[in-house]
C-alpha cells in the first residue's frame, strides 16, 4: 500500500520483539523497509519476517554508532528495546538503568553523530504513577512507582533535553497495556517468562498452566479487581505509522498516549477469554501487588487530534479472540 511514508527506510530497534514485530509489519504494509536493531534477548529471530535484522547490542556504544552509521539515510528511528519486567526491576535497578537509560543514551549519541534526527520512542502509562484522576491525560504528574517506570521517565527526559539542545525531532507515545496480535496468527506476545494477564489467563484456560493468581480482589471497582486499559497492538502499530508520517509534516516534539480510552477490569477480562475459549480460567485470589494501581485508562483525545489516531481493533473481545487465535497455534492446539 502507499503512504506517505512509502520508500523510506526505517530503523526498529526491538524489532524481533512483540510490538516491534507488529510495527515492522505495518511498515512493510505501508510501503517502507524495516530495519531491525535487536540483541534477540527477549525478541525472537522467526518474528523478524518484514525486513533485515541487525543484531546489535543497544549497551555496546561503539557497535550501536556502526550500524546507526550503515543506515544513516533512514527517515526515522523507532526505539522500542528495553528491559519491561516490571518486577525484575525492583531487585535489579542497576541491569535496568543499564539497559534501558544507558542504552537509550548510547542510540542518541549514535543518532546524533550520524544525523540520524527523527525518534519515535516506547514510554508508558507506568510514568504517570497514583492519581485518582481518570482519564489520564498527558499532562498529569508523571511520579512512577516501579524502576521500569522510573527508567522510562528518565529517557523521556533524556529526549527531551536532546529535542531542546540539538533540535531532535521525536514523538514519545506512551502505551497502555498492550495486548492481542495480528490477525493472520504469525506474530504475537511471546515474553519469557510471561507477566501480562491475557497470555497468563488464555495459558489456564487451556491447562497449559497451573491456576494463575489474581492479584487484588478488594479494590474499589464494582468487582473488585483492578481496571486497565488495553490496546490492541496493532492499533499500536498503526499509531507509529501516523506518527511517522507527522514528522514530514512539521512535527518536532510530543508525548502522546496510546490506549483506548476504555478502562475494562480483570474479572472481566477472565469472563471473556472464558467466552473466547469455552474454557473457564481457574485462578486464585492473591493479595493486592505493591504499586499496582486501582484504575487506569487514557484519555486518547490528543492522540486523535495530533496523530489523527483512533483505535480500531482494541474491543476486548476482539483483543482476546486474536491472542487465543495466535497463541493456539504456537501451543499447537
Ligand atoms: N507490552 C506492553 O504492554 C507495553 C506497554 C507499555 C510500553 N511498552 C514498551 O514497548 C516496548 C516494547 O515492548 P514489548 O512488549 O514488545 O517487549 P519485548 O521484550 O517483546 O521487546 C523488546 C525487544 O527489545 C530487544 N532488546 C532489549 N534490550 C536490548 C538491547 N540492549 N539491545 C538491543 N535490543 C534489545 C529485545 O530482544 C526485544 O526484541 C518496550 O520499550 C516497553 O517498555 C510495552
Amino acid at each position: 500500500m502507499s503512504s506517505d511514508i512509502s520508500g523510506q527506510t526505517i530503523i526498529v530497534v526491538g524489532g524481533a520483539g512483540y510490538i516491534g514485530s507488529h510495527v515492522c509489519k505495518a511498515l512493510q504494509a505501508s510501503g517502507a523497509v524495516p530495519v531491525t536493531f535487536d540483541n534477540l534477548s527477549s525478541g525472537h529471530e522467526h518474528a523478524v519476517k518484514y525486513g533485515p535484522l541487525i543484531k546489535v547490542d543497544l549497551r555496546d556504544k561503539a557497535a550501536i554508532l556502526t550500524s546507526c552509521g550503515d543506515y544513516k539515510d533512514a527517515s526515522a528511528v523507532v526505539h522500542l528495546a528495553s528491559s519491561i519486567e516490571v518486577g525484575l526491576g525492583e531487585t535489579d535497578p542497576a541491569g535496568f538503568y543499564n539497559n534501558n537509560v544507558i542504552g537509550a543514551f548510547h542510540l542518541l549519541e549514535a543518532m546524533r553523530e550520524t544525523g540520524l534526527n527523527n525518534l519515535i520512542f516506547s514510554s508508558t502509562c507506568a510514568t504517570y504513577g497514583d492519581t485518582d484522576q481518570m482519564p489520564l491525560m498527558e499532562d498529569q504528574t508523571q511520579k512512577p512507582f516501579s524502576v521500569y517506570g522510573k527508567t522510562k521517565l528518565a529517557i523521556e527526559h533524556m529526549i527531551q533535553s536532546y529535542h531542546k539542545a540539538y533540535d531532535l525531532k521525536y514523538l514519545t507515545l506512551r502505551y497502555f497495556n498492550a495486548a492481542g496480535a495480528d490477525e493472520s496468527g504469525e506474530i504475537g506476545e511471546e515474553h519469557d517468562p510471561e507477566t501480562h494477564l491475557i497470555p497468563i489467563a488464555l495459558a489456564a484456560a487451556a491447562g497449559l498452566r497451573a491456576k494463575m493468581k489474581l492479584f487484588g480482589t478488594d479494590y474499589d471497582t464494582p468487582d473488585g479487581t483492578c481496571i486497565r486499559d488495553y490496546i490492541h497492538v496493532n492499533d499500536i502499530a498503526q499509531a507509529h505509522i501516523l506518527g511517522l508520517s507527522k514528522f514530514g509534516q512539521g512535527l518536532k516534539a510530543a508525548e502522546v498516549n496510546i490506549g483506548s480510552g476504555e478502562g475494562i477490569s480483570n474479572l472481566e477480562i477472565l469472563k471473556l477469554i472464558a467466552d473466547v475459549t469455552g474454557s473457564s480460567v481457574p485462578y486464585d485470589a492473591a493479595p493486592r501487588r505493591n504499586g499496582d494501581l486501582t484504575r487506569l485508562y487514557a484519555d486518547p483525545g490528543l492522540a486523535k487530534e495530533l496523530l489523527g489516531f483512533t483505535a480500531q481493533y482494541s474491543d476486548p473481545k476482539t483483543i482476546i479472540a486474536s491472542a487465543w487465535n495466535f497463541h493456539k497455534r504456537v501451543w499447537g492446539l
